[in-house]
């Protein structure tokens, strides 16, 4: 636009008389912030769910119990292009949040929007892109961030953080993303557990009211707010949205006084959850408030021909009750305790043998009970006419994102020797053999009492680090007879009594765990009857705080689907219930136990982290990202892929001539997942250009697949579309066009600046052809 300096001047200045006007009039007004960031969800072809809270700054009282905000949403990062103006209002009665379903709008424009409050305080900008409709072949590449189980006490966000600088088309959170914990309880922050503290309320949360300061200080969280200011988010909750392991009646593990409030919190916890997620409740957003006790939240996202996202509620409405026995939640780990943590595994006979396979029936009773359910009838059937309706839509890929693993757990310590033994690897092999023999079989100093040994259980580790003894990897001292002496003999008898039921969990094939899939055989069969009838079907889910990459059977051993498992963003894992194993032991064991129906491929229990997929018509690309360090601040600089798969659709296996499994392939490379270009195009060599805050700037071409950086700028500020071309202009290079798939051509990419007098640009012609502009001084 070629206004004349002067006329903006005068606009300027009559602008800001107007809004010195306004402010004398309610001067007050300017008290609301924005705090807590700005966010999108739930993203259809023409609309998305846009949320933010506004909060009250003011010594006084809110003025009223309302305020209206305006709503820009423009194709130009300055807000400066085509502009949609709407309007939201947020309550009191809604804890102050906004939402509103922005709609009119186009799938694949590239959008940004923003929050402006009575006075004119403006909001961070957020940007989004739509999808195209069930079916339209013009979607062509998705790319999705899963994660699941944030919990504020037991680490920093990073997780969030990394893959904010990532090009998605949405990020998907398969619950626990609040802790309804306080601060003596997972973590304890009086054993040293806690990494970061300021937890708020300071107590369990119960009521309404904690329940949204509980989100508020998680929403304060910055890689939260990147993540979610960058790309829309797709929400389902777990049970820690509530309360520990809930079921459709209740919370086994809330404190006795609050027995009886149960569908108070239950009702507290899911308004809460619809307040301060992006979520579109089934009756539309317009409903506001009374549409927040809703918990019948499973839907169905699509994404063109490329993708249908089955969301189920896997909590609240269905879900059986954890087994009791006599009037006692049962706890089969308790329960092989009992039968044989106090003898040596190289003593077992015939009497733990029978006291093992009583545990088993029993375990294998409740598993196995037809019963029992997580979704129930009427949403498996909803499920399964879901997925009939998307494949037959032609939608290449059917993914279903539960909460809990579809995994059995079943971690095979002496299997996991015995396999590096048998792929030649001796060193492992003798070094867990050795952990294992130690941990398991010290049985005289348990069994009466008496030290006579050295005993020489190491304990390896423990999230982050935090209790005395991990890190120093400290015997026991059996002399030590203080409680709750970590190194002591308490902590030695109970570890002796792990490693010991583990070995009967592994040998006989006893659950440790009822409240994942695992512990619902008949309806998870059920699952993968439906998914049998998928175009090709993959599993989503969280919850288990390990990473998984399997492969799914049905009885008969036909693969029906692929199964990626992400791990926490920051929840303790493995390593805090089992720190008697190095993690590559542990790792190792889950795998040598084969998980369920022997489709196990891959498992990581010692990073936090995310699942980066790039889906398209060919396949599904997993990259599983970890954090190097999830328990400082400054951890947030560093990621690295940890291990890639890819899982080809029926047709693609057929052609090539793969087997119907997953395969492991290398990892994408970072450029490639921040840029969204996965594949080169074979014909010709592209280059790219990264750009995104705080970071690097990063100039890389591709040619066949390979990605060559060709240069890099330095760290450390923001850099525009422009620098990037600079950094390629210095490197020789030319500017890119996006053209994620091979089929087509996105629309071509010009950018100019008068400023640096670059020009550069690329277009596209015909048909998926990218034509290059060299980069000019002008
Ligand atoms: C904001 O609130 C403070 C009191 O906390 C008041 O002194 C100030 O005038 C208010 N500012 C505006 C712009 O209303
Ligand atoms: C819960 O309800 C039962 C039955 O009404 C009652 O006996 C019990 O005292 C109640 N517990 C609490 C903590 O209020
Ligand atoms: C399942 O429920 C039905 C009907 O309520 C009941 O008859 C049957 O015994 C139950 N089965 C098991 C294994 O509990
Ligand atoms: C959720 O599932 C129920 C069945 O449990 C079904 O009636 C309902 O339509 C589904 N909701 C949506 C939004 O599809
Ligand atoms: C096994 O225990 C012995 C002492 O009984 C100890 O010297 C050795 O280091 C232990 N090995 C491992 C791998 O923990
Ligand atoms: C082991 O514990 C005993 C009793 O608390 C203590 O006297 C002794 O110093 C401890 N030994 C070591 C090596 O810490
Ligand atoms: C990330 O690295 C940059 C430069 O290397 C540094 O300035 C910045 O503080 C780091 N960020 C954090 C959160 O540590």
């Amino acid at each position: 636009m070629a206004t004349p300096p002067q006329v903006r001047c005068v606009l300027a200045c009559y602008a800001l008389l107007a809004l010195c006007s306004l402010a004398l009039v309610s001067g007050q007004q300017q008290n609301w912030t924005f705090q807590h960031g700005v966010a999108s969800g739930d993203p259809l072809p023409d609309r998305v769910v846009l949320w933010t809270r506004v909060t009250w700054a003011g010594a006084a009282a809110p003025p009223s119990d309302n305020v209206e905000l305006a709503v820009e949403v423009a194709t130009s990062q300055d807000f400066s292009g085509e502009l949609k103006n709407y309007k939201v209002t947020c309550t009191s009665a809604a804890d102050w949040t906004c939402k509103l379903d922005a709609a009119g709008l186009a799938p694949a424009v590239k959008y940004y929007y923003r929050f402006t409050a009575p006075g004119g305080v403006v909001s961070p900008a957020g940007r989004f892109h739509l999808p195209y409709p069930k079916g339209d072949a013009r979607q062509g590449r998705v790319r999705l961030a899963v994660f699941s189980c944030s919990n504020w006490g037991w680490g920093y966000f990073h997780a969030y953080g990394v893959a904010a600088r990532y090009e998605l088309d949405a990020w998907v959170h398969l619950g626990d993303f609040i802790y309804e914990y306080g601060p003596d309880d997972y973590p304890n922050a009086a054993a040293r557990q806690a990494v970061r503290g300021g937890l708020q309320p300071a107590h369990e949360i119960l009521t309404l009211a904690d329940y949204r300061q509980r989100y508020a200080l998680y929403r304060t969280d910055p890689s939260l707010q990147a993540l979610s200011a960058s790309t829309p988010t797709i929400a389902i909750w777990d049970d820690h949205e509530t309360a520990n392991n809930a079921w459709k009646d209740g919370f086994p593990d809330a404190p006795a006084s609050q027995a009886n409030i149960t569908d108070t919190r239950r009702a507290a916890g899911v308004q809460a959850w619809h307040e301060w997620l992006p979520v579109r409740p089934s009756g539309g957003v317009a409903a506001g408030p009374s549409a927040y006790s809703e918990l019948a939240i499973n839907r169905t996202m699509h994404f063109g021909s490329t993708l249908s996202l089955f969301l189920t509620e896997d909590r609240l409405q269905a879900r059986s009750s954890p087994p009791y026995v006599n009037g006692a939640l049962y706890s089969s780990a308790g329960a092989l305790g009992g039968a044989v943590g106090g003898v040596d595994p190289s003593k077992w006979g015939p009497a733990e043998e029978a006291k093992v396979l009583a545990v088993k029936a029993q375990t294998d009773a409740f598993a196995g009970d037809p019963n029992r359910t997580i979704l129930g009838k009427p949403q498996v059937a909803w499920l399964k006419q879901q997925n009939d309706d998307s494949a037959a839509a032609g939608v290449t890929w059917q993914l279903f994102a539960v909460t809990t693993i579809m995994q059995d757990i079943l971690p095979d310590p002496s299997g996991a020797v015995a396999a590096a033994k048998a792929s030649g690897d001796t060193a492992n092999a003798d070094f867990w053999g050795a952990v294992w023999a130690n941990c398991s079989s010290s049985d005289a100093t348990v069994v009466n009492g008496t030290p006579t040994n050295a005993a020489g259980i190491h304990l390896y580790s423990t999230a982050c680090y935090r209790r005395p003894y991990v890190g120093a990897n400290l015997k026991f001292n059996l002399s030590d007879r203080t409680p709750g002496s970590p190194t002591g003999y308490g902590a030695f008898a109970g570890v002796v009594g792990s490693c010991r039921l583990l070995e009967a969990s592994a040998r006989y094939k006893v659950i440790l765990d009822f409240d994942a899939w695992q512990g619902f055989r008949a309806e998870r069969d059920q699952l993968l009857d439906i998914a049998a009838e998928s175009n090709n079907a993959v599993f989503i889910a969280g919850d288990s705080h390990v990473f998984w990459a399997s492969v799914l059977k049905k009885a008969n051993g036909e693969v029906v689907a692929a199964e990626f498992d992400v791990s926490s963003v920051s929840s303790v894992g493995f390593e805090e219930i089992f720190p008697f194993m190095p993690v590559d032991l542990l790792a190792a064991s889950l795998v040598a136990g084969g998980g369920f129906r022997g489709g196990l491929r891959y498992a990581n229990t010692d990073r936090k982290g995310f699942i980066y997929l790039a889906i398209d018509g060919e396949k599904q690309h997993a990259d599983y990202i970890g954090i190097d360090d999830h328990c400082t601040p400054a951890g947030i600089n560093s990621s690295f892929c940890m291990a890639g798969f890819d899982r080809f659709t029926s047709l693609e296996r057929a052609k090539r001539g793969l087997p119907n499994d997953l395969l492991r392939t290398s990892c994408l490379s970072e450029a490639e997942r921040v840029s969204g270009t996965v594949t080169a195009a074979p014909s010709y060599a592209r280059a790219g250009c990264s750009s995104y805050n705080g970071a690097k700037p990063t100039v890389f071409a591709f040619a066949s697949g390979s990605t060559q950086v060709l240069a890099e700028a330095p760290r450390g500020q923001s850099y525009s579309v422009e620098q990037c071309a600079a950094a390629a202009h210095a490197a020789g290079t030319r500017l890119f066009a996006l053209n994620p798939s091979r089929t087509r051509c996105l629309g071509s990419k010009k950018t100019s600046t008068r400023k640096q007098g670059l020009r550069a640009g690329a277009s596209c012609s015909g048909a998926g052809r990218v034509q290059f502009y060299k980069l000019s001084r002008k």
